[in-house]
């Protein structure tokens, strides 16, 4: 078991950022901040937010920093966020990263671990275009990778209906990618000149990957401590 941790999980679409998370946010006590979900969560309620970010994520581009910043800066001053945190998709640009820099420092805490997975670009487009949803609690399955136990029941709420995310069919896919390209993949040189970056395999098994973000965590948060 790692200590408490302030930890962003780095990756590409469908690298396994979301599933990592809640699977540590689970194990750790601490809670998985998902701005992807969160802004999906604004879509659906119809909020000003929700309505600004709708067509911009349906056609695979990124939300504007400001949005983003403020949402995070809202969210990790909050009781649940004192013993840690999981960033998964946040920061996503260098705007964003230094944002959250400054955000921190202001509430004197700091970063434990930068984990970037890393998933060849053919895998990442079959787990995306398998990827579907419980529509009523939201537990993620993958059609190959992550079956429900008995077909078309939720293992989780027993639900017997499905969704896919509308930014997952092979358009929005590919111009995802080539954000992510573009826009993020420059915080893995930003993060590894911090001193603070990790690189695990994400093509491994969902526990394996685990195992080796739990790994990297604790062996960058014994760094830290010399
Ligand atoms: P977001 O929701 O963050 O989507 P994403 O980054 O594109 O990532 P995904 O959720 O698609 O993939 P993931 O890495 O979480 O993979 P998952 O665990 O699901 O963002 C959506 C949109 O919101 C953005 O495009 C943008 O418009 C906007 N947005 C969000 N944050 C923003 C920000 N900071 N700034 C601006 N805009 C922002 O896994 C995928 C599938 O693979 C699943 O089916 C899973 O079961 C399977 N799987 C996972 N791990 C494994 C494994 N090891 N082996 C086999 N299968 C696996």
């Amino acid at each position: 078991m790692v200590p408490v941790m302030n930890l962003i999980l780095l990756g590409p679409p469908g690298a396994g950022k979301g599933t990592q998370a809640e699977l540590l946010a689970h194990a750790h006590g601490i809670p998985q901040l998902s701005t992807g979900a969160m802004l999906r969560a604004a879509t659906e309620a119809g909020t000003e937010i929700g309505k600004r970010a709708k067509a911009v994520m349906d056609s695979g581009g990124l939300v504007s920093d400001d949005i983003v910043i403020d949402i995070i800066a809202d969210r990790i001053v909050q009781p649940d966020c004192a013993n840690g945190f999981i960033l998964d998709g946040f920061p996503r640009t260098l705007a964003q990263a230094a944002a959250l820099d400054k955000l921190l420092a202001a509430k004197k805490k700091s970063l434990d671990a930068v984990v970037a997975m890393s998933v060849q670009d053919e895998e990442l487009i079959k787990r995306i275009a398998g990827r579907f949803m419980c529509a009523n609690c939201k537990a993620g399955y993958h059609d190959e990778y992550h079956k429900t136990k008995k077909p078309g029941v939720c293992d989780k709420c027993a639900g017997t209906t499905f969704t896919r995310r509308p930014d997952d069919n092979a358009d929005t896919v590919r111009q995802r990618l080539m954000v992510y390209y573009r826009e993020t993949a420059p915080l893995i040189g930003y993060y590894y000149a911090k001193g603070n970056l990790s690189t695990v395999d994400g093509m491994a098994p969902v526990a394996v990957v685990t195992k080796a973000i739990e790994n990297a965590v604790a062996s960058a948060s014994k760094k830290s401590k010399k």
